[in-house]
């Protein structure tokens, strides 16, 4: 129910005042409505199917037409499908990018045609043509998966005489979010590296050093299988993982199986959380395995999208924006930034099922 309210407050906040900016409402799609570009970074991740779905049944209610398109997470395909778009003649593009520096000359090109862009979830890095962006407060998503080792773990009883042992996971070092992640997560981690009671054997604690590349599974399950065979042989056992991305978590829970966590009296499975609440891991979670995940809800994100969409194609201009937080290297972008949620065993119900995020029957209850 709160996050649905969030919704509703997310759409009033955009509530309008005076003022053309866009040209808007004139160009036709092939119904002869507004057509409006969507790009997301690919199909084959649960939550940008949501992503898609959300934003492009919002805007056709709306009584948009629009241009949706997966690029395969290959950026050579993704700057072709915004060039398309641009051609076709959208009236506002909406991008999740795959890499946010990559897309400059496309998005000059909107600029040139007056076609309003807007970095979805993903900031749009270094262009000056980047109108708005609408995602979560990625700092404070970091500071969740923090919050999750900590409770998890219970560093609060913990003490440098037995320290806590964990290894760090960050996300794609392309995507400026995941500068959100690390920096919010490390910055609650810090007192209790600070007092000694957090230890990381690998000493790999940098976030260029930890970084998962386009946030492949496969990739961090290599990279936590070679960490569990290089610092973790005799007696030395790991309690915990940071995870910003629930695949990333599942692969570290798989590669830690492997060698006999969860099957082994006094190695049981490392406290481990996530992000995008995705259902494999709710299925985890409900199982005991992974610990938690951070529930972002696509339906809001998909939701405040619309709205923006919507004003700026009435020729409105959109207010009760975040001007300060994010600056792209080029300019400080306007920004609709929504909360997110801890989900664990004990409010799965609550905040998944009830909201229906997933059903139960995806959840095979
Ligand atoms: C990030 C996004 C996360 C996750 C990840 C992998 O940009 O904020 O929620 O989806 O990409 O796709």
């Amino acid at each position: 129910m709160k996050l649905i309210k969030k919704v509703l407050f997310a759409a009033l906040v955009l509530l309008v005042s005076a003022g053309t900016v866009f040209a808007g409402g004139g160009s036709q799609g092939q119904s002869g409505k507004t057509l409006i570009g969507v790009v997301m970074p690919t199909r084959s991740e649960e939550r940008w199917i949501k992503d898609g779905n959300a934003v492009k049944e919002g805007l056709e209610k709306l009584g948009y037409t629009v241009d949706l398109q997966y690029s395969d997470d290959d950026i050579p395909t993704q700057v072709r499908q915004i060039d398309d778009m641009i051609t076709k003649g959208v009236k506002a593009l909406v991008i999740a990018s795959i890499d946010g520096s990559a897309l400059s000359n496309q998005l000059a090109n909107a600029a040139a045609a007056k076609i309003p862009v807007i970095s979805y979830d993903r900031l749009l890095m270094q262009s000056p043509n980047v109108d708005y962006y609408v995602s979560f407060d990625n700092y404070k998503v970091g500071g969740q998966m923090g919050d999750i080792l900590i409770t998890g773990l219970n560093l609060n009883q913990a003490t440098a005489a037995k320290p806590v042992i964990i290894e760090l996971f960050a996300g794609s070092p392309d995507d400026n979010n995941s500068v959100g992640f690390y920096q919010g997560a490390m910055d609650k981690l810090k007192p209790y590296f600070d007092n000694g009671v957090l230890t990381v054997p690998s000493g790999q604690i940098e976030r260029t050093v930890i970084g998962t590349l386009r946030w492949d599974a496969a990739e961090a399950q290599k990279r936590m299988e070679n960490l569990l065979s290089a610092y973790y042989s005799g007696d030395v056992v790991l309690d915990g993982i940071l995870s910003p991305y629930d695949p990333i978590s599942l692969s570290c829970l798989e590669a830690c199986k492997a060698v006999g966590y969860g099957s082994t009296p006094g190695k049981p499975l490392p406290v481990v959380g996530g992000q995008d609440c995705i259902v494999a891991s709710c299925k985890s979670i409900l199982a005991g395995e992974q610990y938690a995940t951070v529930l972002k809800d696509t339906r809001s994100l998909g939701a405040a999208t619309v709205t923006l969409v919507d004003t700026l194609m009435q020729g409105k201009t959109p207010t009760g924006l975040d001007t300060s937080s994010y600056n792209n290297g080029a300019k400080i972008v306007p920004s609709l930034l929504l909360d997110s949620v801890i989900v664990t065993k004990d409010n799965l119900k609550a905040a998944v099922l009830d909201t229906g995020y997933h059903t139960a029957a995806e959840l095979g209850l």
